[in-house]
């Protein structure tokens, strides 16, 4: 299988990228900014599975311009094909509504919505070729209709909802493609974007027992779900 990830530096990202690249059938193309983080990242898979095919691309898409026009190639050089999408890359800054700067308000749109809808956009013809394509969006529960909502998340969990009802239109408007959206709204996971945005609060889950699951329904929930939002959380909403 050809699959991609979005986010994969560090967090929940890394960890799926591992669990893909075990299996020396899958090429994992693994996307994010830190090019040492990622270098890592292939070491480690190296070191769990010598035959492991991942490849990594050092991209930044917090510009959906740059990404509209530069990221489909740069994954063209080592696929033509994609059974997979994990929009996983998310920025996340906690700060009162009322003291966000626009500059913050569009990067946090870029990162979390904008670049994302661009490189579906872009991987479509990618997507078409052969079997069931999933793609799977990474939401959050703050962008999730009727859960609690955390102060100073405004612009986060707006973006985050963005792309959970971008997935429910792309299911709708591709529902005669062989390919399925389906968006998982995560709650607290202990990686470093929460240990910043909320210092004391400690997560239920680790990063790896999430990508577990969302390696699992990347890889099988396309057979029963398509333009779902599904609240992956231990708590009601
Ligand atoms: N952790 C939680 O509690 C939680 C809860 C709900 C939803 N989520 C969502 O789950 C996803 C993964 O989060 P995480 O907790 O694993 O976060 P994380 O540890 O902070 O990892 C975020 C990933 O996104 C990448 N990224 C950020 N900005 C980028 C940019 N401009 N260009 C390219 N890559 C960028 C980072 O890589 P570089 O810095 O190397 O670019 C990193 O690989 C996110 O979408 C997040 O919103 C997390």
């Amino acid at each position: 299988m050809n699959i991609v990830i979005t986010g994969a530096s560090k967090g929940i990202g890394f960890e799926l990228a591992k669990i893909f690249a075990k299996d020396s059938d899958n090429t994992v193309i693994a996307i994010a900014r830190s090019e040492n983080k990622l270098q890592d990242l292939k070491n480690e898979c190296i070191k769990q599975n010598l035959k492991s095919k991942l490849k990594f691309i050092v991209f930044d898409i917090e510009n959906p311009e740059k990404v509209k026009n530069e990221l489909k190639n740069e994954i063209n050089k080592h696929i033509n094909t994609i059974d997979i999408l994990i929009n996983n890359a998310g920025f996340l800054i906690n700060k009162p509504f009322t003291d966000t700067s626009t500059h913050e308000i569009i990067k946090t749109f870029n990162v979390n919505f904008m670049s994302h809808s661009v490189l579906i956009q872009d991987l479509i013809p990618m997507l078409k070729e052969g079997n069931i394509k999933h793609v799977v969006n990474i939401s959050s529960m703050g962008g999730f209709q009727g859960s609690s909502k955390f102060s100073g998340l405004s612009f986060y969990s707006s973006a985050k909802a963005a792309l959970a009802s971008l997935t429910e239109c792309l299911a709708e408007e591709f529902k005669n493609e062989n390919i399925k959206f389906n968006c998982l709204a995560l709650g607290a996971v202990n990686t470093e974007m929460l240990k910043t945005a909320f210092p004391d609060y400690e997560a239920p889950l680790s990063a790896n027992e999430m990508a577990k699951f969302i390696a699992d329904f990347a890889l099988n929930g396309s057979k029963y779900f398509n333009g779902k939002i599904i609240p992956v959380s231990l708590s009601t909403p």
